[in-house]
C-alpha cells in the first residue's frame, strides 16, 4: 500500500499580519509546515507533496532540505483547487492524505486510524465536535446516520449551522477516486471557490462509505490562523513535552513555565528543572542533574551530578560529571568542560578546554584556552585572545594558580603548578612552580597631605 500525503500550505494566513508565510511561522521553533511534515514523514511508504503559494519561494527555500515535492498554486482557488494542482503526482491505486501545513499538532496514531480505514470501497473523514462550530464546514448526516455531505459555514441553511460536529478538512481517499471527482468540481457556491468537500457528495452518489473518525483530542485538529491561537498550540505542545519529561523521571518545578525547543537525545533520572528553564536544539542530560531557575541552554551535553544554578546561558557545550556552573555563568560555543568543574558568577568561557577539578569562580572571561587540571583562576581574569584581527590561545597547565584581576596575553603558556601574582599583565610564557607577577612596586609617602577645598 502506498501513500501519497498531499499537504496544503498555500493560503496566506492574512490574519497572522506577518511579512512571513504562516507556515513559517513557529511552534518551539519549528515551523508548522515542519511539524506536519515531521508526523507524516514517520508514515510507512508514504510520498510527501506540498502544496504552496504565498511566499512560495520564501517557503521552498527556507525548507529546501525536506524530502518532498514542491508543487506551486498560483492562485488559491480553494482547497479543491490545490488538491487538483496535484493530480498527475499519485497513482490511481495510491492512498491519498490530504492534510493541512497549518495544523501543526496533529498526530500519527490519529493518522494512521484514518489511513486504516480508506479502501475501494470507502473513504475515511477526519471530524470533530465543536462546542463552537461557527467558521468550519458542517457534516451533515441522514436519518441512518451516515454522512450524506459537508456544508461550508457560508452555504449552510440555519439548521445545518445547528450541527456541531465539523469537518477537519483532513482525510484520506484512494487515488483513481480522488482523481475522478477532483474533475467534476465547480466553484458554484457562496464563496465562488473550488471546494475540496465536495467530494464528499460526489463519493455518496457513488456509493462509498464515509467513514469518520476523531482524533483522541481537539487541540490536534486546531488550526493557527492568527498569533492568538499560536500561541494557544505552543502552550499545548509545550505541556505535552512537559508531560512526557514528567513520566520520563524528571521533576519540573511548574511544567507551565517550561520550554523545550527541540530535542533530548539522551535522558537520565531525577533530574530537577526549576521555572522558566529554556532547553533549545539538541541535549543531553545526566542523571540527578539540576537546573536552576531563568536558564537557557542550547546543544549541549550535560553528565550526572552537574548542578546549574539559575540564569545561565549555556550553547554548543559539554558538561562534565559533578561540575557546578552559575549563578550567571554564559558557556559560549566550545566550551568543554571535564569532571567536577565549577563556573560561578559572571564567567564567560569561550572556545575552551576545562580539565578535571578546576575552578574559575568569579567575573573572568576565558577565551581559546586550554585549561589544566585542579587549576584555580582568580577573581577577574580575563584572556586577552583577539588583538583584533588574529585570535590566539592560552594554556594554563595542570595545578597553576592565577591570582585575582590578571590578564594573560595570548599566545602566552602558564607553567604547572606556576603561581601568577594577583594584578599581573602576563605577555611571557611563565615557567613551572615559580611564582610570575608583573606589578608596579607598592609605595607609601609619609607627610602627604591630601588637597582641602579652600573656604572663599
Ligand atoms: C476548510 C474546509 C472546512 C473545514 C476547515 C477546517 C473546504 C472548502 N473547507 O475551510 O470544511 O471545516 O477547512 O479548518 O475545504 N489552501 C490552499 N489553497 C487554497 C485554499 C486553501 O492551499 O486555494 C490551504 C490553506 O493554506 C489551509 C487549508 O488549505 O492550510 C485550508 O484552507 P482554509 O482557507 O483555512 O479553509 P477554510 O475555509 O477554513
Ligand atoms: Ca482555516
Amino acid at each position: 500500500m502506498k501513500i501519497t500525503t498531499i499537504i496544503l500550505a498555500a493560503g496566506k494566513g492574512t490574519r497572522m499580519r506577518s511579512e512571513l508565510p504562516k507556515i513559517l511561522h513557529k511552534i518551539a521553533n519549528r515551523s508548522l509546515l515542519q511539524h506536519v511534515y515531521d508526523m507524516s514523514r514517520q508514515l510507512e511508504s508514504n510520498t510527501i507533496k506540498i502544496v504552496v503559494g504565498h511566499g512560495a519561494e520564501l517557503v521552498t527555500e527556507t525548507l529546501k532540505d525536506l524530502e518532498a515535492d514542491w508543487i506551486e498554486q498560483k492562485q488559491q482557488l480553494g482547497t479543491g483547487h490545490a488538491v487538483q494542482q496535484t493530480i498527475d503526482q499519485f497513482t490511481d491505486s495510491d492512498i491519498v492524505l490530504i492534510l493541512y501545513g497549518d495544523v501543526p499538532l496533529l498526530k500519527l496514531a490519529t493518522v494512521q486510524q484514518l489511513i486504516s480505514n480508506v479502501n475501494d470501497q470507502s473513504l475515511a473523514l477526519l471530524t470533530v465536535k465543536l462546542a463552537n462550530p461557527s467558521g468550519y464546514g458542517r457534516i451533515v448526516r441522514n436519518d441512518a446516520g451516515q454522512v450524506i455531505k459537508i456544508t461550508e459555514e457560508k452555504d449552510a441553511t440555519p439548521n445545518e449551522k445547528q450541527i456541531n460536529e465539523v469537518n477537519t478538512g483532513i482525510m484520506a481517499v484512494q487515488g483513481e477516486q480522488l482523481k475522478k471527482w477532483l474533475n467534476q468540481l465547480d466553484n458554484s457556491n457562496a464563496q465562488g471557490e473550488y471546494y475540496l468537500t465536495d467530494v464528499i457528495e460526489m463519493a455518496v452518489a457513488d456509493q462509498i462509505n464515509i467513514i469518520t473518525c476523531q482524533p483522541e483530542t481537539e487541540d490536534e485538529v486546531l488550526g493557527v490562523n492568527n498569533r492568538i491561537q499560536l500561541s494557544y498550540l505552543e502552550r499545548i505542545y509545550q505541556q505535552e513535552q512537559a508531560n512526557s519529561l514528567m513520566e520520563r523521571g524528571i521533576t519540573l518545578k511548574d511544567p507551565m513555565r517550561f520550554d523545550q525547543r527541540g530535542s533530548i537525545e539522551s535522558l537520565g533520572q531525577d533530574i530537577e528543572i526549576d521555572i522558566n528553564v529554556i532547553l533549545e536544539g539538541k541535549n543531553s542530560i545526566g542523571s540527578h542533574v539540576k537546573i536552576g531557575a531563568n536558564t537557557q541552554i542550547k546543544n549541549t551535553i550535560i553528565g550526572d551530578h552537574v548542578e546549574i544554578l539559575a540564569n545561565c546561558v549555556i550553547e554548543d557545550a559539554v558538561i562534565g560529571q559533578g561540575s557546578r556552573i552559575g549563578p550567571f555563568a554564559r558557556l559560549r560555543p566550545e566550551s568543554v568542560l571535564a569532571n567536577d568543574v565549577h563556573i560561578g558568577n559572571f564567567v564567560e568561557i569561550k572556545k575552551s578546554s576545562v580539565a578535571s577539578g578546576s575552578k574559575i569562580n568569579h567575573l573572568s572571561y576565558i577565551g581559546d584556552t586550554t585549561v589544566g587540571s585542579k587549576v584555580n583562576i582568580g577573581a577577574g581574569t580575563i584572556t586577552c585572545n583577539y588583538d583584533g584581527v588574529n585570535k590566539f590561545r592560552t594554556v594554563i597547565e595542570d595545578g597553576a594558580f592565577i591570582g585575582s584581576d590578571t590578564q594573560l596575553v595570548a599566545p602566552v603558556t602558564i607553567g604547572r603548578n606556576a603561581t601568577i601574582g594577583a594584578g599581573s599583565t602576563i605577555t611571557k610564557d611563565s615557567p613551572e612552580n615559580q611564582l610570575t607577577l608583573s606589578r608596579a612596586k607598592q609605595m607609601s609617602l609619609a607627610g602627604w597631605q591630601r588637597p582641602v577645598k579652600q573656604e572663599k
